[in-house]
């Protein structure tokens, strides 16, 4: 008797949202990263940071994104131990990454669930780096990491 196998991918490649496809993301990366450049607080912790790698980091962001948002899983570096090297970032920064990187969404994505659920994508990370990062064992998670009318 014949075996069948039933063989599929173990991600399935579904944009997070249909309305979801790369050039977007790529609009959305070279736009918030512009935002944060001119930014007084953040602009000079990327600046020094980077010290003129900016295409390549716009590149590696493009690439991370495309893999949260469409799950083309080409993004394969360590978020955590980049920004753990980076004892320069205090918590309120988290707070300004996210107002620059909400406005920017809702810019870029014309559709509002779209922009809703790439948002909430950068909300869940962002609270994971500040965990990880940030955090001291008994600190309370602070409401700027998630979007207060919840809508999500
Ligand atoms: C206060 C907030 C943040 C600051 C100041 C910050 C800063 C930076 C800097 C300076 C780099 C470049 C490091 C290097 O190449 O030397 C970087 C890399 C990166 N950031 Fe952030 N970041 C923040 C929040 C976030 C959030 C919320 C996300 C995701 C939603 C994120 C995702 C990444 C990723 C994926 C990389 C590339 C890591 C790698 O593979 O090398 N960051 N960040």
């Amino acid at each position: 008797m014949e075996q069948s196998i039933d063989i599929r991918p173990a991600v399935r490649r579904q944009p997070a949202h249909p309305s979801i496809d790369s050039k977007q993301i790529s609009a959305l990366v070279d736009t918030f990263y512009g935002r944060i450049q001119e930014d007084d607080r953040l602009g000079p912790v990327f600046d020094g940071r980077l010290n003129g790698r900016w295409e390549p980091h716009l590149e590696k962001m493009k690439a991370f994104w495309r893999s949260v948002l469409l799950k083309t899983g080409e993004y394969k570096g360590q978020p955590v131990p980049t920004h753990t090297k980076l004892k320069e970032v205090v918590s309120d920064d988290y707070r300004i990454w996210l107002e620059l990187f909400r406005e920017t969404a809702f810019d870029v994505f014309k559709d509002e669930a779209a922009a809703r659920i790439v948002i909430r994508q950068a909300e869940k990370i962002a609270e994971s780096l500040w965990m990880a990062t940030i955090a001291s064992p008994f600190d309370r998670v602070p409401d700027f990491l998630s979007t207060a009318d919840g809508w999500n």
